[in-house]
């Protein structure tokens, strides 16, 4: 095997694991993807401005939310599906984090259940929510809540599902066809194909015994879209139905963080669902500085970080924590839970190293002092580009 040494060699392992229509269900962006490249661009235009003749022998990598200390400012996005890259994906993503002391967020759409994931995991466990319908919406947040989740994270930008080329081009959907090219594509990829012949292919965990009497919402699942009426009203019936923290997810202004606040929400995670919805959107780090200025409560971000020194770019900016979702899942990909485990094991030398490097002790000494941000190429530089 060669080596793996940063998280684009797991992602090219998860590549050469997965069948194409696997692999471009993880990575796909909506449209042309300029939205993908351009969480990647956004955090590269940052650089940093180190101190020198400082005593950093000695660092610390934890940072504080919700009242309680991470051990490095991290959790496993919310990612619906996770049983395809791997057998019991979701248990894999959840043991590992909880192994390094981090949270893990189950999503709605998981392939293991709120009830299994809780039982067989011993960490923090947080639980990620999609409105479908409100009576499921409901049962879902009340199982959470009975299985011992500690925070519930509201996804909001996903008020229909984006338009992946990718997936439309493979005819990706479930329960997976057998077209000649995808038998072609298992044969191929033999070590996923085996595996998923002996384990078999995901289910919508969640969803398998709820609500079988309820036409409604019956037909709401059928469907498979989101209940696109669901508003601020919304929010402030969720925040009646959930005692614990409750954070809104896929917010990108400051206005509408603010907002949030004023529904009673602990927080905000920035977001773009990693490109996968709005393709010509804001990266979320562009708006983090003036997010953290407007607002205390906490301000969690992802969307395009696959190195330590990206995530120390959005607490230097103010970030409370940072969410990753494709790095993990290429962990995931190309070795199960022992890849999470290094994925996550390389994140943190990464973060230790960039901060040795721009002259810090702790993340809480890291500031926008330690930023250069250059300006956004205007489109016309871009096109001027050698390719
Ligand atoms: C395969 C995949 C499935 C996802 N499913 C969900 C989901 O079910 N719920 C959700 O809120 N976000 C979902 N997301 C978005 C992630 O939570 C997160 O916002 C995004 O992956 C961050 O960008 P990154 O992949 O560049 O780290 C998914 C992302 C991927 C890659």
């Amino acid at each position: 095997m060669s080596l793996l040494i940063n998280v684009d060699d797991y992602r090219l392992a998860a590549r050469r694991r997965l069948p194409r229509r696997v692999f471009d269900y993880l990575e796909g962006g909506a449209g042309s993807e300029s939205g993908m490249a351009h969480n990647r661009a956004a955090l590269a235009r940052i650089r940093f401005r180190p101190k020198r003749l400082l005593d950093v022998s000695a660092r610390d990598l934890s940072h504080p939310i919700f009242h309680k200390r991470l051990p490095m400012p991290l959790a496993i996005a919310p990612m619906g599906l996770n049983g395809l890259f791997w057998p019991e994906g979701d248990l894999a993503l959840a043991r590992a984090a909880a192994r390094n002391g981090l949270p893990f967020v189950l999503s709605t759409a998981a392939s293991s259940s709120i009830e299994d994931v809780a039982r067989q995991v011993d960490g923090e466990l947080w639980f990620q929510l999609y409105v479908v319908h409100r009576r499921l919406a409901e049962q879902l947040v009340r199982r959470a809540l009975a299985a011992g989740y500690t925070t519930l994270i509201l996804t909001v930008d996903v008020v229909k599902n984006g338009i992946r080329e990718r997936d439309l081009r493979n005819r990706f959907r479930l329960p997976l066809s057998m077209t000649p090219g995808a038998l072609w594509d298992g044969l191929t990829h033999p070590r996923w194909t085996i595996s998923a012949m002996r384990r078999g292919l995901p289910r919508l965990a969640n969803f398998t015994e709820v609500a079988a009497d309820d036409l409604d919402v019956q037909a709401a699942l059928l469907s498979r879209n989101m209940d696109a009426t669901f508003d601020w009203d919304g929010l402030a019936w969720l925040r009646d139905v959930w005692p614990h923290q409750l954070l809104v997810k896929g917010i990108l202004s400051a206005a509408d963080a603010v907002r949030c606040m004023r529904y009673g929400t602990d927080g905000v995670v920035l977001s773009n669902h990693g490109g996968r919805q709005l393709d010509e959107c804001l990266a979320p780090i562009e708006v983090l500085a003036d997010v953290r200025a407007a607002t205390r409560a906490a301000v969690l971000i992802d969307s395009g970080f696959r190195r330590g020194s990206d995530i120390a770019k959005a607490i230097a900016l103010g970030a409370d924590l940072v969410l990753v979702g494709r790095a993990a899942l290429y962990g995931l990909a190309a070795r199960g839970e022992r890849g999470v485990d290094e994925v996550i094991g390389l994140l943190r030398e990464q973060l230790d190293d960039t901060l040795a490097q721009v002259g810090c002790r702790s993340l809480a000494e890291l500031s926008r002092e330690h930023l250069h941000i250059a300006p956004a190429p205007l489109p016309s530089m871009v096109e001027s580009l050698p390719s």
